[in-house]
């Protein structure tokens, strides 16, 4: 199972000392052998977290990145290359945030494309908004992220999707499970073989009902995720 924290534009230096508090869980965690654990902090923590965690079971993501891997004149971008170099192994792409101010479906693809040329593994992020929801229109907005985003490319080895259904996000509700459990199952029938995680305001309580969704091969966590607390929480109800 994946247990990957997004901690968008939150954390300073300091926080990193809160993931001590993971690291110290996982190396006494018996079922540790099982777990993922993938923190993508803002760009400034990536380096000084790949430094002080690179020995440990904690990997490194960053949350976007520019589309071109090569290096240019965009202010204020950063790319794929410098993800990798700074430390980061996976890069969360698509995210609905950054969907919601202007990344588009081709955009994605272009940024998955640079971000795999970088040998970064990718998180994708796919999910319908509540309108598309009440329009019954889901799984046509689902095909259409996947085939547009991943246009073009064909080893998809390393490529996590990320169902997160956009009313979901920081709302604290979550999907029925019969409905959550039809749209992963969607997913993993287009996406043979990879990896599918659900996300939106995943807990400590409602991670007993998710975790029972068949299929499902982990979590992308929010709020949750920057309160250590809760993260080692979720991912010890999940194994109980
Ligand atoms: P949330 O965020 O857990 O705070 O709902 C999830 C996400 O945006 O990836």
């Amino acid at each position: 199972m994946y247990f990957i924290a997004n901690w968008k534009m939150f954390g300073s230096l300091n926080s990193i000392n809160s993931l001590n508090k993971v690291d110290h869980f996982l190396k006494r965690f018996k079922k540790n052998r099982f777990v993922k654990i993938i923190v993508c902090p803002p760009s400034t923590l990536i380096n000084p977290m790949h430094k002080k965690f690179k020995k440990t079971l904690i990997r490194i993501g960053a949350q976007n990145c520019h589309e071109n891997e090569n290096y240019g004149a965009f202010t204020g971008s950063i790319n794929s290359r410098m993800l990798k170099n700074a430390g980061a192994k996976f890069v969360i792409i698509g995210h609905s945030e950054n969907r919601r101010s202007g990344e588009t479906n081709k955009l994605i693809n272009l940024k998955i494309k640079s971000a795999l040329k970088s040998g970064l593994k990718i998180i994708f992020c796919i999910g319908e908004t509540i309108h598309e929801k009440r329009k019954k229109i889901t799984k046509k907005v689902l095909i259409k992220q996947i085939d547009l985003g991943l246009s073009g490319i064909k080893t998809k080895k390393d490529i996590i999707i990320a169902y997160e259904p956009v009313w979901s996000i920081g709302t604290g509700v979550i999907p029925r499970e019969r409905d959550l459990e039809a749209s992963i199952e969607f997913i993993k029938k287009r996406f043979r073989k990879n990896k599918v995680l659900y996300g939106g305001s995943v807990n400590p309580k409602n991670i007993l009902k998710l975790k029972s969704i068949n299929n499902i091969d982990g979590f992308l966590i929010g709020a949750a995720s920057q309160d250590p607390k809760k993260f080692i929480d979720i991912i010890k109800k999940t194994y109980n």
